[in-house]
């Protein structure tokens, strides 16, 4: 029942009971306001001052952690290992931060981060919270067009990069990159500070291009910035269901205490274990579980640059576990898809001491029941704990409570709500569903601490996204039920977000991409199941008239599109031509039908199909082109 009673409190008294989590943290002034309401919109901890880089790293070197490792950098795709431990850490974060001073950076200006997966890359992260600056980081897998766009949201000051990143064996050139962006970018950032890796050069532009080790070398360390609770610590872009990307606001406050919570209750790691986050410092899960909260909570964080296969092979996940000692690891379960068609039975685990490890953490997309299977074969009968949570959120929505009180695992299901997190299920008009009933999961507000307060300078997107819907809640965008011993199953978006290899992606942005082709009239991406990466988008496009191009010229002309304007990444890699798209009478693409389709025998034609026969057009394409279950 510990579970349930504590769950209980943050819903019954969320003022008391998030009042008494707030103070576990080392504040500058405690907060009075606990919570705060207005036009809509909450916030939590108004007037409350600290400094998340404080948290993160001064707090334990006052406290006698400072000798303790921080982070240990792995990676195989350099061989090479660095540790930090907690004071060299904060005394890099205080240089890198006096080093942004030194270009003029403030409390509030914006910084973007473009850098792989290197300690740096965290350093950076914490030098700009040092300072209040707000930090935008981008997913190094993203085109300079994507990077160009977030450039021109978040207007920095600064650009922090390195010469390159290393995919596999390959290095990937990120200086040139973020050159191009800035040439596309209406918005010019006044310095752009280059770590150098001895894998690529980078050509720096006298007055405005800086070299790393130079700058931060030469700099004075900077103390932390007392801010308030509510200022923004940073923006990260997400897909939406058009081109452009929302950016989530993340404040300092609400989120320091949440990500301590969740550090405990959902991962029960306490200060001194080893946590392992395989994922980017680009996505949220990095920012919350690679960076913010284990070295908030005291953990040693593993930074991993490399991959779950092929660097050099399917036991690199055993070999770090094994070296590091972790006690709890964390990644998407594409990773694991991925391990097991290269080692299915596991073989080279009996390589590794796994005597570490506690519990394995899934999230990114839904953990299927035939992966959680594997999993709990290999694993030992260790905990394989499937949750859930998004961008926006932060942290975990639902989860095995593991530091609370570990319940029977069911597979597929996240299990119960997070404390704070009123989760229901709604019907199309918004009315709750019973139990077992599948429909829209919504949250009801206020969301908890760590959640987004808003968009990036845009309240009207904030609540025409996610609070219009259905008032008085936040809609997900997902959907799925609970059972009836109050287990929660999340099956998948009900939006044109697709999820490909644990990355969100957004339909409506290839389709944007795609439409600008010169041939093409019309077309729909749907997310089409795939084995090893959960979904895979596939193009339906329809010709111009008097279009003259052949299939396969078509195809390669918009799979390098959407490489180049978003990136490699992003997985598009078929495209099929059809004379019409299946649509509604309201001109509404039938994307269900299409990804029906590809799945099932018999797809019930919706009634308010315009023209039937555009469905055995799209299973024609797919037939033709062995797409889906035609694929063989
Ligand atoms: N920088 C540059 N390019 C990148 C990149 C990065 N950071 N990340 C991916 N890419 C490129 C890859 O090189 C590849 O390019 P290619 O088409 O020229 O070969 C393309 O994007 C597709 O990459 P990916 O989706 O990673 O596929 P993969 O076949 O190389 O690897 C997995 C498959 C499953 C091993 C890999 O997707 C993976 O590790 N996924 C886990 C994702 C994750 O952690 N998500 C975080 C959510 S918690
Ligand atoms: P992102 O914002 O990139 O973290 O993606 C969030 C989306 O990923 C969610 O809206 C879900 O669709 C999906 N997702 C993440 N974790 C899970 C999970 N454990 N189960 C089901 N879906 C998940």
């Amino acid at each position: 029942m510990r579970y349930a009673s504590l769950y209980q409190r943050s819903i019954e008294s969320p003022e008391t009971f998030w009042r008494e989590q707030a103070a576990e943290l080392e504040w500058f002034r405690q907060p009075e306001q606990i919570l705060s309401h207005q036009d809509g919109l909450y916030r939590w901890f108004e007037g409350g001052e600290l400094n998340m880089s404080h948290l993160a790293l001064d707090v334990h070197v006052s406290n006698g952690r400072g000798e303790q490792t921080a982070i240990i950098h792995d990676s195989p795709v350099t061989e090479s290992q660095q540790r930090y431990t907690y004071r060299e850490l904060r005394d890099a974060v205080a240089r890198c931060a006096g080093a942004l001073r030194d270009l003029g950076v403030d409390k509030g200006d914006r910084v973007v981060i473009y850098m792989p997966m290197i300690p740096e890359a965290v350093i950076a992260m914490l030098g700009c919270a040092r300072l209040g600056a707000i930090h935008a980081v981008v997913f190094g897998g993203f085109s300079p067009h994507e990077l160009a766009v977030r450039i021109d949201d978040a207007e920095p000051k600064v650009i922090l990069t390195a010469s390159c990143g290393l995919e596999f064996s390959r290095v990937i050139p990120y200086k040139p990159l973020v050159d191009q962006a800035i040439d596309k970018a209406h918005h010019k950032p006044e310095a752009v500070v280059v770590k150098a890796r001895p894998q690529a050069e980078a050509s720096l532009a006298p007055g405005r291009d800086h070299d790393w080790d130079t700058l931060t070398g030469a700099a004075a360390p900077a103390d932390p910035v007392p801010v308030d609770a509510t200022h923004p610590l940073y923006i990260l872009h997400t897909s939406g269901t058009t081109g452009k990307p929302k950016g989530v606001l993340r404040d300092t406050g609400g989120y320091a205490v949440a990500l301590n919570l969740s550090m405990g209750t959902v991962y029960n790691l306490d200060p001194g274990d080893v946590f392992w986050t395989a994922s980017d410092v680009g996505w949220v899960v990095g920012h919350s579980y690679i960076v913010y909260g284990p070295l908030i909570r005291g953990c040693t964080s593993v930074v991993y640059e490399g991959k779950p296969v092929k660097t050099p092979d399917a036991g690199a996940f055993w070999r770090v576990i094994s070296e590091h000692r972790v006690k709890t690891f964390f990644t998407a379960p594409t990773a694991f898809r991925a391990v097991k068609k290269e080692d299915p039975q596991a073989a080279l685990m009996a390589d590794y001491d796994l005597s570490s490890l506690e519990a394995l953490f899934l999230a990114g997309e839904r953990l299927d029941p035939p992966t959680y299977d594997w999993l709990k074969a290999i694993s030992g009968d260790r905990p394989v704990v499937d949750h859930w949570w998004q961008t926006e959120t932060g942290w975990p929505i639902a989860s095995n409570p593991m530091g609370v009180e570990p319940h029977p695992e069911k597979p597929g299901s996240a299990t119960f709500p997070s404390p704070g997190y009123q989760v229901e299920i709604l019907d199309p008009n918004g009315q709750p569903l019973g139990r077992g009933e599948q429909g829209h999961i919504a949250i009801r507000l206020p969301l908890p601490p760590g959640c987004l307060p808003t968009l990036w300078r845009d309240d009207a997107r904030f609540r025409s996204s996610y609070l219009e819907r259905f008032p008085g809640y936040y809609d997900t965008s997902d959907g799925g039920y609970i059972d009836a011993d109050g287990y929660l199953f999340v099956m998948g978006r009900m939006d044109d977000v697709i999820n490909v290899a644990g990355h969100r992606l957004s339909t409506g942005e290839m389709e944007e991409i795609i439409g600008g082709h010169d041939a093409v009239a019309e077309c729909a991406v749907v997310g089409i199941a795939d084995e090893l990466k959960g979904e895979m988008p596939i193009g339906f496009v329809v010709l111009k008239d008097g279009a003259d191009i052949d299939h396969a010229t078509l195809e390669q002309d918009l799979v390098d599109r959407v490489r180049n304007n978003i990136g490699a990444f992003a997985c598009l890699r078929r495209v099929a031509i059809v004379q019409k798209l299946p649509k509604t009478r309201s001109g509404k693409i039938l994307r269900k039908s299409i990804r029906q389709l590809s799945t099932e025998d018999h797809v019930p034609v919706p009634s308010t199909i315009d023209d039937p026969s555009s469905l055995e057009d799209i299973r024609g394409a797919m037939e033709e082109h062995r797409i889906g279950r035609y694929a063989g």
